[in-house]
């Protein structure tokens, strides 16, 4: 008897998924829509009403780290009150269950962390806990000592006074985000694509792959021959190279995906 052939995208993408031995998970800020958290691109993204190189480089925090912390203060507040959805959960769960699997994410949102923690319950959420990329809106870092440390209190940006500053140096602190123009932590990256090219499917949600390394942390997989499973409601420049491209929001799709049983 022969086993029959997926009929649709979907079915092919789980198959692909249960047999993959290693998978890698790359996310961006449309794994995080459906909760919520505004995604960068598109007619309701933050680049639409926000200028990057105002907000989001270091030398507009040199120009005017007020106005800076003051934006990062809006998003966390938005952020922070944002639950992982159910995307996130099913992939907490499929790291949690299966070994060779390694989470991605763009996001600085910790959304993947909350669902790992909230998934592993009272036990060991770390196999769970993505590789940020991009850093940690909820995390800051000195601008003169090493210090590095999450920092969830509020923000007062209505002086230079107020500002943030270092428990340990009292310099002034900074968000915890790779900025345009900055390098991204070398040893994360490292991780990142020693993963990518071990895995036989890089599972790629709601990113407009268009930033770079990250969106080239799938092409690594595609090269050493593994596959890529797109899932976004819009075509990407990943499309066209795509094992499967599958259109849909990331909280229907994602767990449809990774249901052990149809
Ligand atoms: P973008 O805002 O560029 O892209 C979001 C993607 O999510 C788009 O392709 C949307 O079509 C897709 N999308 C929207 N809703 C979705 C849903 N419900 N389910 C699945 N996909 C959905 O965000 P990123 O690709 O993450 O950098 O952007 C990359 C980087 O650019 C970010 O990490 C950020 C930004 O500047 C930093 O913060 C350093």
């Amino acid at each position: 008897m022969t086993t029959p052939l997926p009929t649709n995208a979907r079915d092919a993408a789980r198959a692909m998924l249960a047999a993959a031995h290693r998978i890698v998970v790359l996310t961006g800020a449309g794994v995080s829509a459906e909760s919520g958290v505004p995604t960068f691109r598109g007619p309701e993204g933050l680049w639409r009403n926000f200028r990057p190189e105002e907000l989001a480089t270091p030398d507009a925090f040199a120009r005017d780290p007020r106005l800076v912390w003051e934006w990062y203060g809006w998003r966390r507040e938005r952020v922070g009150a944002c639950r992982p959805n159910a995307a996130h959960a099913a992939l907490a769960r499929l790291a949690l269950a299966r070994e060779g699997v390694r989470v991605i994410t763009q996001n600085v949102d910790e959304l993947h962390t909350d669902a790992a923690r909230a998934a592993a319950g009272t036990g060991d959420a770390s196999a769970a806990l993505p590789l940020e990329l991009h850093g940690s809106i909820f995390r800051v870092r000195c601008t003169a000592c090493p210090a590095r440390y999450a920092h969830r209190r509020p923000i007062d940006a209505s002086s230079d006074a107020t500002l943030p500053r270092c428990d340990r140096c009292s310099a002034l602190l900074r968000p915890d985000i790779v900025w345009f123009g900055e390098q991204l932590d070398h040893a994360t990256l490292n991780d990142a694509f020693r993963a990518a090219e071990r895995a036989a499917v890089c599972l790629v949600v709601g990113t407009s792959a268009v930033v770079h390394p990250a969106a080239s942390i799938a092409t690594a997989t595609l090269h050493a021959g593994g596959q890529v499973i797109e899932v976004n409601p819009e075509e990407t420049p990943l499309t066209r190279t795509a094992t499967l491209s599958l259109r849909g929001a990331a909280a229907e799709v994602v767990p449809e995906l990774l249901r052990t049983s149809p």
